[in-house]
């Protein structure tokens, strides 16, 4: 099982035939420099409309009929620009054959990159071929993050640290003890002048307090390999 970073807070989930890519942000996003059409995603993940989180969804989704995974609003959206939608909501579970993926709170907003509102936000839950990963899109720290800790108990935890739109180090080392992962890779950081901030000042933080919870600083368009999440 594969799961790269490109940066910002796009990421691919892959095995065998599945790769689910979340929050495709790719044109324009300085940290990917790949090819957009290497990127042929089986499901598309988006935790809210903006467009460092929507990115190319759209356009990847309109190519080969790959199903979008977001909340109804947002989901209703990229449907009316011709995506293939799976309309779903915050406490929501769609299953699949790799497992699951469930659609939980955030504390942020979500309008489409042409000023419409498009609903909530969310992150994600994802059971992956049996590895859990929380993906927290972009979000302040809220106490239901206990309740996702306990009830999904993610091996990977996916944070925001940059702070100004989302949570800043403090709050994200606070929130992995509401989370309890076994991993955890920060993201949505130095994309952009104000989210400037220092991954490892994190890692330091957590480590130091949880001991046995390890920060993975994943440098963009690499990936971690791995079977089942240990420590
Ligand atoms: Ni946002
Ligand atoms: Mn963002």
């Amino acid at each position: 099982m594969k799961l790269t970073y490109f940066g910002h807070s796009c990421f691919m989930l892959e095995k065998g035939t599945d790769k689910i890519l979340i929050d495709p942000f790719l044109s324009g996003n300085p940290f990917f420099t790949g090819s957009l059409s290497d990127i042929q995603p089986t499901l598309i993940l988006v935790t809210h409309g903006h467009g460092d989180h929507l990115g190319d969804a759209i356009s990847i989704s309109n190519k080969n009929s790959i199903p979008i995974i977001a909340t109804f609003e947002l989901a209703n959206y990229c449907e009316s620009k011709g995506a293939t939608t799976i309309g779903a909501h915050i406490g929501g579970k769609v299953l699949f054959d790799f497992g699951w993926v469930k659609l939980v709170n955030a504390v942020h907003s979500s309008s489409s990159p042409d000023g419409l509102f498009t609903g909530v936000p969310c992150g994600f839950v994802v059971n992956f071929h049996g590895n859990k990963i929380y993906h927290a899109g972009d979000t302040a720290i809220f106490s239901d993050m206990l309740i996702i800790g306990d009830l999904y108990t993610p091996d990977i935890a996916l944070l925001p640290i940059g702070g100004h739109y989302t949570m800043d180090i403090e709050e994200a080392v606070k929130a992995v003890e509401f989370l309890k992962p076994k991993k955890v890779i920060p993201m949505h950081y130095n994309t952009f002048p104000p989210i400037k901030n220092d991954p490892e000042l994190f890692k330091k933080e957590v480590e130091q307090k949880y001991p046995g919870i390890t920060v993975e600083i994943l440098k963009p368009m690499k990936c971690l390999e791995f079977e089942k999440i240990t420590k």
